[in-house]
């Protein structure tokens, strides 16, 4: 298998997302450019989502205006619904994000609606995106746990995984949401959902709150996964999932992948600065 390997960096969004204090647009652009210079070919920059829900996200259409476009870099956005799809073509993203979840609580506590519900509704977002020239990456948070449900059945997720592969997303990133997978849940978990869809088309998102983040990208690993979502400086979390911590830091996943004999293309000293332009923004 490939030894290479995509940290996809998703800081500006799942990173800030949980701020409380309002960080301002040039902060957030200036994290954007440097990020843009350390050879991620991916950076989920902005959230199109109710600002009633996620006050922190409210400035992302300024935030894409102001941002430097490097080459060969996908500047991603979330989008929830056909409002935050036409809100991202206006921003002109290149990639957008619908987000599910495996589990019935998340799903109400973070997009008030069902599971089912909200696939119906994710159908025609991907498909216009697709449309439109966009590629589409499909979330499916709470694969191992739900903070509102406990433990999250393996076929659970394998369900909704196919199901957002088959609508035309691209990549499926399953997100451990409360961040307290151990690496035999992980595995499980990946088995099941590599039964229906190719492992070359999935991602591993994983949150650090019990430290076990790193360990879960190493046996992702040894399943075939070769893309990660991480945030420079560890930063993050999502308001709908109480008690659950920061994504797993790019710096940390970047040396990891290193030290194992993989290459991820990015430069060191520019994410170490990163992580600590990310973390000066913290609360
Ligand atoms: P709702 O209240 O059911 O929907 O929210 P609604 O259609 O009734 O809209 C409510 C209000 O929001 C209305 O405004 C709409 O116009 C507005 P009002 O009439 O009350 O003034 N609205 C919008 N505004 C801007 N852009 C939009 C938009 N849509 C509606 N696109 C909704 C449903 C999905 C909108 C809401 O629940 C929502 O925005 N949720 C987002 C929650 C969120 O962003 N969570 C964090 C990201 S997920 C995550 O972090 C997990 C992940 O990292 C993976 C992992 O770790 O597991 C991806
Ligand atoms: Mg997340």
């Amino acid at each position: 298998m490939s030894r290479c390997v995509e940290i996809y960096e998703v800081g500006p969004r799942d990173g800030l997302q949980n701020e409380k204090r309002r960080i301002p647009v040039e902060d957030k652009v200036a994290l954007i450019d440097h990020l843009g210079r350390a050879g991620f070919r991916h950076i989920e920059v902005a959230s199109f989502v109710s600002p009633k829900w996620i006050p922190q996200m409210a400035d992302s259409g300024e935030v894409m205006k102001r941002i430097a476009r490097v080459e060969g870099v996908a500047y991603a956005a979330l989008t929830p619904n056909m409002r935050g799809l036409e809100s991202a073509i206006s921003a002109q993203a290149d990639e957008v994000a619908v987000f599910g979840s495996a589990s019935e609580g998340f799903s109400k506590a973070n997009i008030n609606s069902s599971v089912d519900e909200s696939l119906k509704r994710f159908s025609p977002v991907v498909a216009a995106a697709v449309d439109a020239g966009m590629s589409v990456r499909g979330y499916v948070s709470c694969v191992v746990s739900c903070p509102y449900e406990g433990p999250v059945e393996p076929k659970q997720v394998a369900r909704i995984a196919e199901r957002l592969y088959q609508m035309g997303c691209r990549e499926i990133s399953l997100g451990d949401t409360t961040g307290r997978a151990l690496p035999e849940n992980i595995a499980k978990m990946l088995d099941a959902v590599a039964e229906r869809v190719p492992v070359d088309q999935l991602a591993g998102h994983y949150h650090d709150t019990t430290g076990r983040a790193l360990e879960n990208v190493e046996v992702s690993l040894e399943k075939g996964v070769r893309v990660f979502d991480a945030a420079a400086g560890g930063l993050g979390g999502c308001p709908y999932a109480p008690g659950a911590s920061g994504n797993v830091a790019t710096e940390a996943v970047n040396d990891r992948l290193t030290a194992l004999g993989y290459e991820t293309g990015l430069n060191r000293d520019v994410i170490a600065k990163a992580a600590l332009m990310a973390r000066a923004m913290r609360a």
